[in-house]
């Protein structure tokens, strides 16, 4: 290999690793998962997930995920102005494929179905809304009944 292809090669892989470490970072600042404890049918929450900071100030973020040990897809929480919460589990109704949050709703890779904050089908080819979780709060914490 001549030095000048060399060089070239060796930039496109220097590149390519940047690349790749910001298309992680990216993900990672995406879907955040919250800490919980989980007691086999309810996990606990705290509401504090829901705040983080950025650029000194607190910010709400709109959900968080947990993925408890003994279900096979994720919860989804959502956080409402009104200080209410809905837990969704992120399994689609039309073939079960795991759903990826999107700012207030949650949409299916596999065939593009989309469900609002509420479990609601905005599009098809799901037909049947999510079952949200049943929650019940304190002070301090979220409790979702599993
Ligand atoms: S499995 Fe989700 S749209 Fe088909």
């Amino acid at each position: 290999m001549h030095r000048k292809e060399f060089i070239k090669t060796c930039g496109l892989a220097c590149l390519g690793g940047v690349g790749l470490t910001v298309l992680l970072e990216g993900c990672a600042s995406t879907n955040y998962f919250a800490q919980n404890t989980n007691s086999g049918k309810q996990i606990t929450i705290r509401k504090t997930e829901f705040i983080k900071i950025e650029k000194e100030k607190q910010v709400q973020r709109k959900y968080v995920l947990v993925k408890p040990e003994n279900l096979n897809f994720p919860i989804c929480i959502y956080s409402f102005v009104d200080g209410s919460y809905s837990a969704l589990p992120m399994q689609c109704t039309h073939k079960g494929c795991e759903l990826q949050p999107n700012g207030d709703s949650l949409i299916c890779p596999c065939h593009g179905s989309e469900f609002s904050n509420k479990g609601i089908v905005k599009n098809p080819p799901a037909e049947e809304n999510l079952k949200p979780l049943k929650i019940t709060t304190d002070n301090e914490n979220i409790y979702i009944q599993l």
